[in-house]
């Protein structure tokens, strides 16, 4: 037993729990669709944990404990689709609690193993069937098997974030913040900021995100109706994406690549989300969460070369934004064509003078050693529609397709459309095609803002060269 006095010396000692919170914000320097705009990342990786959910599952434990509901040494039950789970975890090994967790088999093994190393013990149920393992906790509780601190209702999860993430991000911007971008999971982390930001600033927007159709992304879903979180509440956002998980899993490698920011899936969502909003909007401060760290997503290959090796895939002009900005860190110059839909059935775009330049301009530009982003502008009806969103972008004012963009620092350098259009055959499209990407070659610095460029094939020769003296 300590002494008094050791006592009062453990008391000038603050504990782990100390730590959850005050998480860094950070801004991006190079993924960005538009340089009026500030993009800031809040790191909540940087909890003990390991993820945002640290936060919820403090606040849960605490104020469940505050009204009495739990002691330490009762069993606590949660279905979880991962974060929370090891959240929870380090929340009741802290404060003396056993904990059962109830997840989809689909989770990736560093989070099982992680829950497992803070001592819960845990139940599988199919994949994807995170509706199953909440029906499960719930009937483990009537049948008196522990309590369900249940994050999907319990007020106290939002409570987290109202006391703590709102706050910080309002200090942290200096009040200067003017969009709020969140994945949607339980919902806990987008109600409760949004709370406290629209009590500050109801002119904030809140933009949420969820998963499209058929894209699996860990910690976030597209609920069905009956089985919406009771936390959330609709009025709270103003905004909500659909992001495909290709598009997250791009802009969450970018992320590493060019930022050094090593985060999950669902903040790649978050990071793109906000690069979609930049496009949109000027002079704006825009935030978003990174939900965890990238290390909990190695064992399923989504950071892997071959992961990696086909970035960048061919986008629509809704995620153009994003799909652009990770285009930095891939080998220069860039070059972006604005392009006809496939045809599903023929795999040929529906638009003649595209057909006939696609080959051409994915062959010249990998000579080139450069980068393609083919951006396909959507069925010929939308494409003719005199509102189709790039012939009224800032700096695109598209007019044609197929139109040829050298993209650099975020904006087109140059361009190539009419001629193409009016190339009579593949032979003289490709002739435009060969000298544009050869005026285009050399490559600007990817520095934000800097314009010194540099002559990579000049630079190439000469080390050769040199290489050549060395050796004899
Ligand atoms: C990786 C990840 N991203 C996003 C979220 C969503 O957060 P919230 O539940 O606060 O909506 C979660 C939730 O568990 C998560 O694990």
């Amino acid at each position: 037993m300590p002494s008094g006095a050791a006592l009062a010396a453990q008391d000038c000692y603050p504990t782990i729990e100390d730590y959850v919170g005050d998480t860094p914000l950070v801004r991006l320097q190079r993924l960005t669709s538009n340089p009026s705009n500030i993009i800031l990342a809040k790191l909540e990786g940087n909890n003990p944990a390991g993820s945002v959910k640290d936060r919820p599952a403090m606040s849960m434990i605490k104020e469940a404990e505050a009204k009495g509901l739990i002691k330490p040494g009762d069993t606590l039950i949660e279905p979880t689709s991962g974060n929370t789970g090891i959240a929870l975890a380090m929340a009741a090994a802290i404060r003396g609690y056993k904990l059962t967790l109830i997840m989809p088999a689909n989770m990736s093994e560093e989070r099982r193993a992680a829950m497992a190393a803070f001592g819960a013990q845990l139940i599988s149920v199919p994949a994807g069937k995170m509706e199953l393992a909440r029906d499960l906790a719930h009937e483990m509780q009537a049948r008196g098997m522990g309590t369900v601190l249940d994050q999907f209702g319990n007020a106290d999860n939002p409570l987290g974030h109202y006391r703590g993430t709102g706050p910080e991000v309002w200090e942290q911007t200096k009040g200067r913040i003017t969009h709020f971008v969140s994945s949607m999971g339980t919902t806990g982390t987008i109600m409760g900021v949004s709370r406290f930001l629209k009590e500050k600033d109801p002119g904030i927007q809140i933009v949420g995100l969820q998963p499209s159709e058929g894209a699996s992304i860990a910690g976030i879903r597209r609920w069905p109706k009956p089985y919406l979180p009771k936390i959330f509440q609709e009025e709270r956002v103003d905004q909500v994406m659909e992001i495909g998980q290709r598009e997250a899993e791009e802009t969450m490698r970018a992320l590493a690549r060019v930022e050094g920011i090593f985060a999950g899936v669902s903040s790649g969502g978050a990071v793109s989300a906000a690069l979609r909003l930049s496009a949109t909007v000027s002079n704006a401060t825009i935030v978003c969460i990174i939900c965890d760290r990238g290390d909990r997503y190695l064992s399923t290959g989504v950071f892997s070369e071959k992961a990696a090796a086909s970035d960048p895939q061919p986008c629509s002009v809704q995620t153009f934004p994003s799909a652009a900005a990770c285009l930095i860190g891939h080998p220069a110059p860039h070059y972006i064509l604005f392009t006809a839909d496939l045809d599903p059935d023929t795999g040929v775009p529906w638009c003649p003078d595209c057909a006939q330049c696609l080959e051409p301009v994915r062959a010249r530009v990998a000579e080139t050693g450069g980068t393609l982003l083919e951006v396909q502008v959507g069925p010929r009806a939308t494409w003719k529609d005199k509102q189709h969103p790039l012939r009224h972008h800032p700096s695109l004012e598209l007019t044609g397709i197929p139109t040829l963009v050298h993209w650099s620092n975020g904006a087109p350098a140059g361009k190539l459309g009419p001629e193409l259009e009016a190339a009579s055959s593949t032979k003289e499209a490709d002739g435009l095609i060969r000298e544009f990407v050869l005026q285009h070659q050399t490559v600007p610095s990817q520095a934000a803002g800097h314009q010194a460029s540099v002559d990579v094939r000049a630079l190439m020769q000469q080390l050769q060269l040199k290489s050549e003296v060395d050796q004899q």
